[in-house]
């Protein structure tokens, strides 16, 4: 932050002022504080500053709280403030009302048993962009659960909610120029969006049909919705799908699509007129309802085959010359743009808008991890980073087997902590400065009910708002994971139904090839952890092995380890067999073909010693859309007791066990014999996450080691890892 001059102001308003009641004077010790998100800068001096809490948020009008109005033309970041907190008194200095807004909220977090711990803090965000997303049109929620939404987004400073407000679930808002999307395509037949989706009766239904799912915000909802959000210093984001996403708009109006036809179309006829008369229309009564800067407009994962043999959009291809269809999204998101522009707004669209050429003053939301973002930041674009493998809310946040069924993917809180939005490695400096910032997204196709919605969004939306706020170089695990600890309460007295965070552990190895040595690290999200362990494959008890830093594993270990606390066992131990095992880094060959995209670090991951966890996308899981068939060179004819190989099933993304997997054995690697044969126990329409394990064990003398896994199922099978005794 620039250096603040200020002008002295008070500031009407009975949220701003606070009175302090009387000042402790004692050098009391400093008392433990948990902000989220952590300051750019804060230093706690000791003591105290005893107020009253009617006082602090909604008491009188008092000279002991000083708010200070910096002078505008040497504002800095306007949502950056000071606070200097000491026994006497608190003295608030900010360059707007958004800034005094914010360190009330940091005062409010520091708020406990009457005081306010002394100290100094000058702080100011890390980006502009802070968001929360939300879809509203594969589950609806009603304006109070977004309000609900808001408050909670504000007090973690998250400045901008992204609505999802249109979508083959059920158009969600109030259009007067056309009255069929709300009176017809904001209900349908079934609640369960996945059964209504999958099921033989996917139609929508009249408003008013008893018994029908569905429901939309009047114009009057948002106006609410909009005003809210902006006390909050929180803008609301509209997002409209063009051209995809829109099988609701194409049933209600069937002539903006290529058949003519409805429920037959997901994406807008571009070669006719009449959608792009649709868009600015919707987009008009879009803008007098939201006064955002930025209109989302979808573009994402537009099906485009209709195009291909539309006679309107094949004339429109012709008369402008396009080679291909992505030219034609590309065609309707820049006019898309040109009409926002004409109004003074700004587009904003996820990463497939860049397919066809880029609109010219676009911001792109990267969406497919972040190579869209990179692309349009080195184009001069700005960016929005919102990659699944991080972002995705509506991922796993802990073992599938202990939670509410998801999409799929794996982003436990600790994942999404992780993520730095400015791609350093890829982006050169100027180039970084496009990164606006940062979004969590939650999809809401399996999400039903508010209480849901709260547990997947929340405590991960407190990592996301610490990653918007805080310097990258103060961000640490160590230090969020305390405070998020110390959240969940505030969280719960807030009404919201979070996650607790999981008693499961995560488990890392790190694989030292010369001391021929595994070191396990264990770590909770829970905190404080009393963390008790065996390397026998036993449950732990009370008077188990403590950990204290890491298990150093030379040979077999079954490690079974839990979180104790007051003696008693939380949860479901985890477990994880770590083998510092004869085939570690041995030559492998490949008789099948491989996938370049799951090759989980190349040619030695079926054999480097770690272990694939609880999802294929985490590096450690090798990939084939073919049998895996391979040979392991063991060097010299040698005894062999024991081979294993673990593969994982989760069919939503199409992973299956392979139908068996066999053994064979061979001392010149050309004439093999057959060990064994071991037939998957996990049934192909078995729809959890499911893990099998193919175990031969006998006393054979060999060089190679062969196994071949036979995919029987379209899809992919994932293999990690070959241990080798
Ligand atoms: C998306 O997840 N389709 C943006």
């Amino acid at each position: 932050m620039k250096p603040f001059r200020f002008l002295r102001q008070w500031i009407a308003g009975s949220l701003l002022v606070v009175s302090v009641a009387g000042c402790s004077n004692i050098q009391e010790e400093k008392r433990q504080v948990s902000l989220i998100p952590l300051p750019a800068s804060w230093e706690q001096t000791g003591g105290v500053c005893r107020i009253d809490s009617v006082e602090l948020f909604g008491g009188r009008p008092s000279d002991k709280l000083k708010i200070e109005l910096e002078d505008r033309a040497e504002a800095g970041n306007p949502e950056g403030y000071r606070l200097e907190i000491t026994t006497a008194g608190i003295r608030l200095q900010a360059s707007s009302q958004t800034g005094v807004f914010y360190a009330m909220q940091t005062l409010r977090q520091l708020y406990a048993d009457g005081s306010i711990p002394c100290g100094r803090i000058e702080d100011a965000p890390r980006f502009g962009y802070r968001g929360l997303h939300l879809d509203v049109s594969r589950h609806f929620f009603p304006k109070e659960e977004v309000m609900k939404l808001l408050d909670v987004m504000a007090q973690y400073k998250l400045n901008r909610l992204h609505l999802h407000l249109t979508d083959a679930g059920g158009w969600r808002f109030e259009v007067d120029k056309y009255p069929k999307l709300t009176a017809e395509t904001a209900f349908r037949t079934e609640s369960d969006w996945r059964k209504w989706w999958d099921g033989k009766d996917r139609r929508y239904l009249p408003e008013g049909t008893p018994g029908a799912y569905g429901g939309y915000f009047t114009k009057q909802d948002i106006r609410e919705m909009v005003a809210y959000a902006a006390d909050r210093h929180i803008e609301i984001i509209p997002e409209i799908e063009f051209p995809g996403h829109s099988e609701e708009v194409l049933t209600a109006y069937p002539e903006l699509s290529c058949s003519g036809k409805p429920y037959v179309n997901g994406d807008f006829c571009v070669g006719n007129e009449r959608s792009f008369r649709f868009m600015e229309d919707v987009l008009t009564e879009v803008m007098e309802l939201f006064p955002s800067k930025y209109i989302h407009v979808g573009g994402d994962e537009a099906g485009k085959n209709a195009w291909k043999t539309c006679p309107k959009c094949q004339a429109l291809m012709k008369k402008e010359g396009m080679k291909d269809v992505d030219e034609l999204q590309s065609y309707m998101i820049h006019r898309a743009e040109a009409f926002l522009l004409s109004k003074g707004r700004r587009l904003i669209g996820w990463d497939e808008i860049l397919q066809g050429g880029l609109a010219p003053e676009a911001t792109v939301m990267s969406w497919r991890g972040e190579d869209g973002g990179i692309r349009a930041a080195r184009m001069g674009h700005d960016v929005v980073m919102t990659p699944g493998n991080y972002m995705y809310l509506d991922f796993y946040q802990a073992d599938p087997k202990t939670q509410p069924y998801a999409i799929g993917g794996y982003t436990p809180v600790k994942k999404v902590y992780s993520y730095n939005p400015v791609p350093v490695d890829s982006l050169t400096i100027d180039e970084q400065k496009h990164i606006l910032g940062v979004q969590g997204n939650t999809w809401t196709e399996y999400i039903q009910t508010p209480e849901h919605l709260e547990y997947m969004m929340f405590p991960r939306a407190l990592a996301v708002a610490e990653i918007g706020w805080t310097p990258q170089s103060l961000r640490t695990w160590e230090s969020f994971k305390p405070r998020l600890n110390a959240h969940i309460p505030r969280l719960q007295a807030m009404d919201i139904h979070c996650f607790t965070l999981s008693d499961e552990l995560e488990v890392t190895m790190a694989v030292d090839t010369v001391e021929k040595q595994i070191s396990v690290l264990l770590d909770a999200e829970k905190y404080p952890a009393e963390i008790r362990y065996t390397t026998d494959g036993t449950t732990p008890t009370a008077a188990s092995a403590l950990y204290e830093g890491s298990i150093v594993v030379k040979d077999s270990a079954h490690i079974v380890a839990a979180i104790f606390r007051d003696g008693q066992l939380q949860g479901t131990p985890t477990e994880k067999a770590v083998d510092y095992h004869r085939g570690i880094n041995r030559p492998i060959h490949y008789y099948n073909r491989l996938y370049s995209g799951y090759m989980a670090g190349g040619m030695n991951a079926l054999l480097d010693g770690y272990r694939g966890g609880l999802t294929y996308l985490d590096g450690r899981w090798q990939g084939y859309l073919d049998n895996l068939d391979c040979a392991v060179d063991m060097g010299e004819v040698t005894d062999l007791h024991k081979v294993s190989v673990r593969f994982m099933q989760l069919i939503g993304p199409g992973v299956f066990q392979p139908g068996q997997v066999e053994l064979l054995t061979s001392d010149d690697g050309e004439h093999y014999t057959s060990r064994g044969v071991v037939p998957t126990t996990i049934a192909p329409d078995n729809p959890d996450l499911a893990f099998q394990t193919y175990t031969f064990q006998g006393e054979w003398k060999a060089r190679y080691v062969r196994i071949k896994a036979a995919r029987v199922q379209g899809g992919f099978i994932f293999a990690d890892e070959i241990v080798i005794w």
